[in-house]
């Protein structure tokens, strides 16, 4: 029986699997530059996030109807569910879709088809989180809160992704003003590749409540020390990290480091898709290669729920 847990770091997008890239491709007549899903495994190899970004994008294109966003969701579920996922928050990138003429209703309405009926379908619990693309303007992260806004009932928070470096949280101080004031949760991508400032900015400034990565706190030890006192949850994705050169090899990650420093830390996926394993997979590579133990991974697990925002919607119904 795999710990249950809670996911608190998931790209939907990145859950597209090869098989289902091609499958929807066929399906909507989008032709794809990979011969097959072995010529398209080939290209699997990054050298940082923005490699990473680019192919990302790129197999988004076959996304085109609720259905295909639907069929993707529930993929997506099914192989938590196997892995002792309970619950999942789960960020999308509507300014991709967007981008490519597809509407905010077509995206939302279709993931909820398959997150509505989750619970009885899979036993996991859902939430959604609209993310905002940090390599575009405030501009647009402010006119898609706006085509967000007919949709918010199935909405729980905002979030921060993309490019990081050169993008800094305070760039959105004003959507996430808006965010807040519509009642939304607030977290941000950062200290990923972008420097230990963007976490204490994101606190600051855009006043999110946990930090999507932050990983490169270690270098800022008044940061740690901050982050443990005001119990900032951090969602850290080990295989993530290796695929994207953020640490050296699996055996270098700072997470028994991190958790002996205090840090309410947590184990996600990312883009399990692209990085080599779900949310049970980076449970058993840093039990395998980190060597933590049975208790350290009940407290990562316990952490999941504990950072999670399933404790606040009674508080959040009240506000
Ligand atoms: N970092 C930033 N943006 C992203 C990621 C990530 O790991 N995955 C999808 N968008
Ligand atoms: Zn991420």
């Amino acid at each position: 029986m795999p710990l249950p847990k809670a996911e608190l770091h998931l790209h939907v997008e990145g859950t597209l699997e090869p098989d289902l890239a091609f499958e929807l491709a066929a399906r909507n007549g989008v032709a794809l530059p990979y011969a097959d899903t072995e010529d398209l495994r080939t290209a699997y190899r990054f050298e940082d996030l923005q490699s990473f970004l680019n192919l990302y994008y790129e197999l988004m294109a076959v996304l085109r109807t609720e259905r295909d966003f639907e069929d993707l969701a529930n993929a997506y579920l099914a192989r938590a569910a196997a892995q002792g996922v309970r619950h999942a928050e789960i960020f999308f990138d509507p300014q991709a879709h967007l981008a490519r003429g597809v509407a905010m209703g077509t995206v939302v309405e279709g993931l909820w088809r398959a997150l509505g009926r989750s619970e009885e379908n899979h036993g996991v619990s859902t939430q959604l989180i609209l993310c905002f693309l940090r390599d575009e303007s405030a501009e647009s992260a402010l006119a898609t809160l706006r085509a967000a806004e007919p949709y918010l009932d199935r909405i729980s928070g905002v979030g921060l992704d993309s490019a990081e470096v050169g993008h800094p949280p305070a760039k959105f101080r004003e959507v996430y003003e808006a965010a807040a004031a519509l009642g939304l949760r607030r977290v941000a991508h950062a200290g990923e590749e972008g420097p230990p400032e963007y976490i204490t900015e994101a606190l600051d400034v855009l006043g999110v409540e946990r930090i999507d990565h932050g990983l490169r706190c270690m270098e800022d030890p008044a940061l740690v020390e901050r982050l443990v006192r005001e119990r900032i949850p951090l969602t850290l994705c080990p295989l993530s990290n290796v695929r994207l050169r953020t640490v050296d090899t699996l055996a270098d990650h700072p997470l028994p480091a991190m958790l002996d420093a205090g840090l309410l830390c947590t184990v996600n996926s990312d883009d399990p898709a692209y990085f080599g394993g779900y949310a049970g997979d980076n449970f058993d590579a840093v039990r395998g290669t980190l060597g933590l133990t049975g208790e350290r991974l009940r407290e990562l697990a316990r952490n999941s729920f504990v950072a999670s925002f399933l404790e606040h919607d009674e508080e959040r119904r009240r506000r």
